[in-house]
Formats: structure tokens, sequence, C-alpha cells
């Protein structure tokens, strides 16, 4: 399959175009997102949904975000409009927050992967929502990378995984907010936070009171677990060198560093280049969580085109989108962590 390169920036108009053409024709087109760029489908059209799993190479039971471009585009998807997930999107739609509801029966097996429930969210980029309303019709998408790869954050990230797997990908150069949307069920009694991301856990209790943590979301879960938010239980967002998220002082760090194998490089905060003895890739500085975020995928994937056999990544505080960006490490090191 050819990959068409579509250029959202210098012909945005002819570029929204041929997507939602492509995917009310049941194809699959890379889009971009304030978060990552989404691998899109007709949320609706199961044949599509089945070439997303296809083309990510994406285990089945793993289910997929729907993408609306208005408010009242939720009412036909859920079993039925939540009062909070209305206070929800009142506060942070269109943005970086998806919200897990029990589904409508119009919803696609393969969409829920088999639940009851369905995550949605409406996001704020210009272009996302333009292609969505010119489609007409809501879109599944998850991350546009191979299944366990690091988020693409450019259509370039998109090529290097896709070219050839997908009909297009809409190039509207980098991501904004770098990490992934937070994920916040309300399928239960008590809201509880799947995946943190660009709406921080503070905000959403500003919301909404008090809201649970998932277990998964700081710590190991074996394979085999029953787990509420299935796509925290994989191995993710990996480069291909072994990674280990290391906390401690700068110093510290810089002494571990030394000790490594040649071919290790140091994920470090901007400015620590000069300290550390062996090659440097800064992700963000140290006291700047949203910066950290909008570099974190592509520092792990210019690891790897540096071709970093071992990753040492200073770790971040878990403050704020600073928890977006260590729950993502956490994953990328596969639960490898030493404190010095
Ligand atoms: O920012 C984002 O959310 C991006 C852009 C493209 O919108 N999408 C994205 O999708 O990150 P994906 O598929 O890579 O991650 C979706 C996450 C997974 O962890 C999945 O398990 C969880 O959301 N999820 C989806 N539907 C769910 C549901 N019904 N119940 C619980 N978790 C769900
Ligand atoms: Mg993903």
């Amino acid at each position: 399959m050819q990959t068409q390169y579509l250029d959202g920036l210098g012909q945005r108009r002819q570029a929204v175009n041929t997507a939602a053409r492509l995917l009310r024709e049941g194809g699959v087109v890379a889009i971009p997102t304030e978060t990552v760029y989404g691998l899109a489908a007709d949320a609706l059209n199961p044949d599509a949904v089945e070439r997303i799993f296809l083309a990510k190479g994406r285990p089945q039971d793993n289910p997929l975000i729907v993408h609306i471009a208005d408010f009242a585009d939720m009412q036909a998807l859920v079993a039925a409009v939540d009062p909070r997930a209305r206070a929800l999107a009142e506060a942070f739609w269109p943005g970086p927050l998806s919200i897990v509801q029990p589904k409508a029966a119009i919803i696609p097996a393969a969409v829920s992967a088999g639940l009851s429930t369905v995550a949605i969210r409406m996001p704020a980029h210009p272009v996302a929502r333009e292609i969505i309303a010119a489609a007409a019709c809501p879109l599944a998408a998850p991350s546009a990378n191979r299944s366990g790869r690091p988020s693409p954050t450019t259509a370039q990230h998109v090529l290097t995984d896709l070219n050839g797997r997908i009909d297009a990908v809409v190039d509207a150069g980098s991501c904004t907010v770098g990490v992934e949307s937070t994920v916040i069920s309300l399928a239960g009694e008590m809201p509880c936070l799947l995946r943190p991301g660009g709406v921080t856990l503070a905000q959403l209790e500003a919301v909404l009171g008090a809201v649970e943590v998932d277990p998964a979301v700081n710590a190991y879960v074996a394979q085999d677990a029953v787990v509420s938010s299935p796509g925290m239980k994989y191995q993710h967002y990996a480069p291909r060198a072994k990674v280990t998220l290391v906390h401690g002082s700068l110093e510290a760090f810089a002494a571990f560093a030394k000790q490594q194998p040649p071919d290790t490089v140091a994920m470090c905060f901007h400015g620590e280049e000069a300290a550390l003895p062996i090659a440097a890739l800064p992700y963000g500085k140290q006291n700047d969580p949203a910066g950290q975020a909008q570099q974190l995928f592509a520092a792990l994937r210019e690891a790897d085109a540096q071709g970093a056999k071992f990753v040492l990544v200073r770790a971040p505080k878990r403050e704020g989108v600073g928890l977006a960006v260590y729950n993502r490490l956490l994953r990328a090191a596969a639960f490898r962590e030493v404190t010095l």
C-alpha cells in the first residue's frame, strides 16, 4: 500500500478534504492531535477499525478512544451522558482528556475490545477537529505508532513506523502536549484515573472532588492480570534500546553513567549535558514537566536513531504533568528503576 503524504500546514484545506474522503471510504489515516498523532478510522465501521489493529500490530484486547468534534456527538455513543462527563467536558474539552462511560450498542466490539464501556475525547487540534467534522463520523484513533513503540509526535515518526501500512498521514508539525490524553473512568461510583496525561489529577479533582488512581498508573501489572485499562499492562513507548529510569542527584547520575557499557546514552534535563561523561539527549528542563512531556517521545526515538543499546534516564518529578512523563518512562523502561 502506498501511504499518501498530506501537507496539513501548506495545503490544509486539501489535506483535510482528502483525509476525510479516505476515512469515509473505510481507510486508515494518521492525523495530528495536540497530544500525539493518532491512527484514525471510522469508529462505526468495524472493517475500518480492524485495519487500525492490523497496521499497528495492536493486541485485540486493547480498546480504542473515539474522537468527536462536538459535545453533542457523545450522546449517540454512550448509554447515557453522565453529568460528571458534562462537567469535565465543560472544563477540559476540547483538550487532552478521554472520558470512559458505559457504551451505546452502536459501538463495534472491536472499538471497545469487548468491554461494556467506551472512551471518548474531543481533541483541541484544529486540523483534527476539521477532519472529524469533514468526515462526519466519530473517529477511533489510537496513537499512530507500531504497537509497543514510542508514540509519534511528528508525521516523520508516523512514517518511520507505518509507511506502506496506512492510507495517508496528515502532517501538521510537532504535537504541543507530547504525551497521550489523560484517561478517566466514570464507569464506577468513584471516578478513577486510568492513565495520567495533559490534564492533571489536581485539575480533575478540582471539578469532580476525590478521584481514585488506578494501581496500574504507578506500578507493574502482571501480563495475565485483569485491569481496568488494558493498555497499561503492556510494555510500551519503548525504543529498541534497553531503558533504565534513574532516581537521584545529577552527580550520582554522572558517576553511574561512567560505569555503563559503551553504546549507552543518557536522557537528561536541558543544561546537564556538560556534566555527563557519555552522550546526552536532553528532554526538557528539570522543573518544566510540560516541556519534558513535549520532548519525551522524540528523545526516546532519537536514542534509537543514534544506535544506543542502553538508555539511562534522569527520572522526572511525579507532579502535575510530570506524573504522565513518569508513567510513560516507567513503561519504556519495562519497570526497571534504580535509586542512587
Ligand atoms: O491522546 C490520546 O489519547 C491519543 C490521541 C491519538 O488521541 N490516543 C491514544 O490512544 O493514546 P491509545 O490507543 O494509544 O491509548 C488508549 C488508552 C489505552 O491505554 C486503552 O487501554 C485505554 O485508553 N482505553 C480505551 N478505551 C478504554 C475503555 N473503554 N476502558 C478503559 N480504558 C480504555
Ligand atoms: Mg498508544
